[in-house]
């Protein structure tokens, strides 16, 4: 398997930056361990996309794939929908049913959007992942299951267990191998090949022969925040390309919104943030300081994790430590969670889900 690609195409992947890589990366090197796997990133960068990656490289390949859409169903049926029931169990139980999870025995259940599962849910699926069998409703006896478990948030868990809203037990269980998806706006390199992809996909889709996209497109592209990401630029070309009059997308026939195209350096421009409170230092090699030791702090020390978190080559982070030696001192906030062991450490290394809600920048 390579590991120099900038891109999958077996898979359909387009990972051309240097931080989409290193989410490769990270995907392959968990892809054959049967480890819980926790995918973090906003709305439509893609964790379903690494979700099936990492199934699909796993020896659970050719087994069941049962993705499980949390937010999507009711809580009420939820229950049943995971851990299926027995007949009679409730008004309405009619025949015996085989829960998600129970449907994927030898093979990889993602559990997309877990912040929204209930919290007497949650206390069952902690069971799940530390005994390896399931309940029914309704039934008598346990049922022995062996899946290996993938899950997505956009939330922040770990806000959510401080406010109680998620078990710290479960979080725990389930952080063992955290990968954050970059927003599409931190991965510009990505959105040349992905716009010319994504146009390929949709031109095939539509039926359509010939298709190009005008220079000042691309430029526009490159300035906007893409609040929705991956899939907002597939829905947007795909509009493109129903618009297109002579198969050459022009600017204005990506129809982007004037308010959220970014301001000059449209990288940096987020949805309104308290990021940078008034007053907040915005000196950019003090905000690069403060970036490279809450990576060191966060990789544990380990440099070429913290260069993976930074997104950048191990060999920059070395000369940037070189140019200011105190920067490699250990941080006197290296603290962890008590629950998570030596073992885990290694895999928590990588970006948290922090990064979510307190980008540096
Ligand atoms: N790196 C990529 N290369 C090619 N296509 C991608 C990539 N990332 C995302 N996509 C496409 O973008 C769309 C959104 O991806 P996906 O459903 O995986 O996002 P998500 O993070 O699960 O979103 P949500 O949080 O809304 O469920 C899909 O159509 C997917 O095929
Ligand atoms: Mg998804």
């Amino acid at each position: 398997m390579s590991r120099e690609r900038n891109s999958s195409s077996a898979s359909g992947i387009i990972a051309a930056s240097e931080s989409m890589r290193s989410v490769l990366r990270a995907a392959d090197d968990v892809a054959m361990a049967p480890t819980t796997v926790l995918l973090f990133g906003e709305s439509g960068t893609g964790k379903e996309v690494i979700a099936r990656y990492i199934h699909n490289h796993s020896l659970r390949a050719e087994r069941s794939w049962v993705a499980v859409n949390c937010a999507a169903i009711p809580d009420d049926l939820l229950e049943s929908e995971l851990f299926g029931h027995e007949r009679g169990a409730f008004t309405g139980a009619g025949e015996r049913r085989t829960g998600r999870i129970e449907q994927a025995h030898l093979g990889t259940l993602l559990l997309d959007e877990i912040s929204e599962m209930p919290l007497r849910l949650q206390a069952k699926l902690l069971r799940v992942l530390q005994e390896r069998e399931i309940d029914r409703v309704g039934g008598q006896r346990p049922i022995s299951v062996d899946v290996r478990v993938i899950c997505t948030s956009n939330r922040s868990l770990e806000a959510m267990v401080a406010e109680k809203l998620f078990r710290a037990d479960l979080y725990y269980r389930i952080n063992v191998f955290p990968i954050t998806l970059p927003p599409l706006r931190r991965r510009p390199d990505d959105i040349e090949p992905l716009t010319r992809h994504l146009l390929d996909e949709a031109a095939a889709a539509l039926g359509r022969q010939t298709h190009d996209l005008a220079k000042e497109s691309l430029e526009l592209l490159h300035k906007y925040a893409f609040p929705g990401n991956v899939r907002e630029l597939r829905n947007l070309l795909e509009r493109a390309l129903i618009r297109t009059k002579n198969g050459l997308i022009g600017p204005a026939d990506l129809g982007l919104e004037l308010g959220t195209i970014a301001a000059p350096g449209g990288l940096f421009a987020e949805p309104p943030s308290n990021h940078f409170p008034d007053g907040a230092p915005l000196d950019l090699t003090a905000l690069e300081h403060l970036a490279i030791a809450e990576a060191l702090r966060r990789a544990g020390g380990n440099r070429t994790h913290a260069a993976r978190l930074l997104g950048i080559a191990l060999r920059t982070l070395r000369n940037k430590l070189r140019e200011t030696p105190t920067l490699a001192q250990p941080s006197r906030h290296l603290v962890r969670p008590a629950e998570v062991t030596p073992e885990h450490e290694n895999f928590s290394a990588q970006l948290s889900q922090e990064d979510l809600h307190h980008e540096t920048f």
